[in-house]
């Protein structure tokens, strides 16, 4: 049995486990009748806890449950458990803040931080995992699956980085603020915010990534002067069509999460972790000695 060796590789390094998109739902319920989410949660966390290196932190970028219930958030609860790191959540369209702030009230970081003028409390954070800051975003429009990103929410995110200027984020959001040329995926995509986001991120080079969820697929792309990218779910995927009048659909690809590797010689490294359990590892030696790879 191999032992954790985070401190031997890298006495500095900090990895934080991104997954996403987890729709739990009540005991006895599937999402879209199909899917048991909970069973695929399960086991994407047991591969994050085989990991050699375990992670500093987890972070789970939106749509924790399907419907917004207090009985979903109970149950995903109860599923994160084993997750004993520090443990960050966010909201997604699917989610209801309130509902989730009163599952999780140990979690004080989730206390409104910012009001919005029709008087809702948008989950925005600021936590450290070491060296490394991660800031979280709240794009929810309360019964809509698109996003939005209002000037406060903003504001707010500028007055936060320019309390961390120079040292590495990480800014979180459930709607990734690109186009993903999945057209019914655009459709419910970031439809505000967009400029200014990109305008505070340009300058603050110090942001390394933007992680996203909703997309329920691995996508990368260039944005406001760093790297924005989305996650896999941990159960469905959203169907790889890029046909700009694809069907909304998914199937049950391999599920996987992100590990976004930190150290101060590399910055972020980001790593795409298919969730399960595979052969291996093999050596690449044959007995005789002998490269074979
Ligand atoms: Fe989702």
């Amino acid at each position: 049995m191999s032992t954790p060796n985070t401190a031997a590789a890298h006495p500095s390094a900090v990895h934080l486990v991104q997954i996403s998109d987890t729709h739990i739902r009540e005991a006895g319920r599937l999402a879209y009748r199909k899917v048991d989410t909970a069973e695929w949660l399960t086991m994407t966390i047991a591969s994050v806890l085989a990991l050699r290196q375990p992670p500093d932190a987890v972070v789970v970028t939106g749509d924790l449950v399907d419907f917004g219930r207090p009985v979903e958030y109970a149950r995903l609860r109860d599923l994160l458990a084993p997750l004993t790191m520090p443990l960050y959540l966010m909201p997604g369209n699917h989610d209801d803040r309130e509902r989730l702030r009163e599952a999780f009230p140990e979690h004080h970081w989730l206390a409104p931080s910012l009001r919005l003028a029709d008087g809702a409390a948008p989950i925005q954070y600021a936590v450290r995992i070491g060296p490394l800051h991660l800031v979280t975003l709240d794009t929810v429009a309360p019964g809509q699956s698109h996003g939005e990103l209002c000037d406060a929410r903003l504001d707010w995110l500028e007055a936060t980085l320019a309390e961390r200027v120079g040292e590495p984020v990480i800014v979180a959001m459930h709607h990734p603020p690109f186009t993903t040329l999945i057209g019914h995926m655009d459709k419910i995509g970031l439809k505000s915010g967009i400029p200014r986001l990109a305008g505070i991120l340009a300058r603050h080079p110090n942001v390394e990534r933007v992680i996203c969820g909703h997309l329920h697929r691995a996508i990368d792309v260039r944005f406001g002067g760093t790297i924005a990218a989305t996650c896999p779910g941990p159960a469905h995927q959203v169907t790889l069509d890029l046909d700009p009048e694809a069907a909304s659909t998914f199937t049950m690809e391999p599920p996987g999460f992100r590990i976004h590797a930190w150290t101060p010689a590399t910055g972020v490294v980001t790593h795409l972790a298919a969730s399960g359990r595979f052969d291996g590892p093999y050596p690449f030696h044959e007995e005789s000695g002998g490269l074979i790879d």
